[in-house]
């Protein structure tokens, strides 16, 4: 059975994009498990760290993790219309030492979606992710797009997307993404 794994790139509590990833791990098609992982506890990164410590234990584990999947679901809030910082340094951080970048993204399906109050849906911060996703070597799916806008009137205050349409949107995302993903996996 086909594994994707879902990032989401806020720390927040009551994060929008927490909701779209579990969201999406609820409409994902049967026989494909997303499993929600998560990005707390990595450091900033820094080299002088990275050079007496090596990689710290929080990135070893979500690295393992990404690697065995078979798909990496990004799910991108926008910081100043571009990536946020904390979800780029957590990818900074996945991506050493250089010499496991093949076997952590090469290759790799990845999708990326995202969530806003505003009204621009994440667009400038999933475009900014593509030099990123171009340059890990990853095997990016453009198949589908999901830009949510307006998230307060998408999620209900415990989290569950109420948003019908949104929902159909997204199952039918999630639907072509897995697709994609299984016909790698095969
Ligand atoms: C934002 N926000 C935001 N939203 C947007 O659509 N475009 C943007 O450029 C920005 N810029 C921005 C900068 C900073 C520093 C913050 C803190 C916020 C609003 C952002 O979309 C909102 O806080 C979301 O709720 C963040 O996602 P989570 O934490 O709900 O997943």
């Amino acid at each position: 059975m086909p594994n994707i794994i879902g990032l989401s790139g806020s720390l927040r509590r009551a994060s929008f994009n927490a909701m779209l990833l579990r969201a999406a791990s609820q409409v994902a098609p049967a026989g494909v498990a997303v499993e929600i992982g998560s990005i707390r506890g990595i450091p900033l990164y820094d080299g002088d760290v990275e050079a007496a410590e090596g990689i710290p234990n929080t990135v070893q584990e979500l690295k393992a993790k990404i690697a065995a999947a078979d798909g990496l679901l990004i799910v991108t809030p926008e910081y100043n219309n571009s990536i946020p910082g904390v979800l780029k340094n957590a990818i900074d951080w996945l991506s050493r030492p250089s010499e496991d970048i093949a076997k952590v993204f090469g290759g790799r399906p990845v999708a990326v979606i995202g969530t806003t109050p505003g009204q621009g849906g994440t667009a400038l911060a999933q475009t900014a992710w593509l030099p990123v996703l171009r340059t890990l070597g990853t095997a990016p799916w453009f198949g589908g797009r999901m830009m949510v806008s307006s998230a307060d009137d998408t999620f209900d205050g415990e989290g569950k997307m109420t948003d019908e349409k949104t929902k159909r949107r997204l199952a039918v995302f999630m639907e072509g993404f897995a697709a994609f993903v299984s016909e790698r996996h095969r």
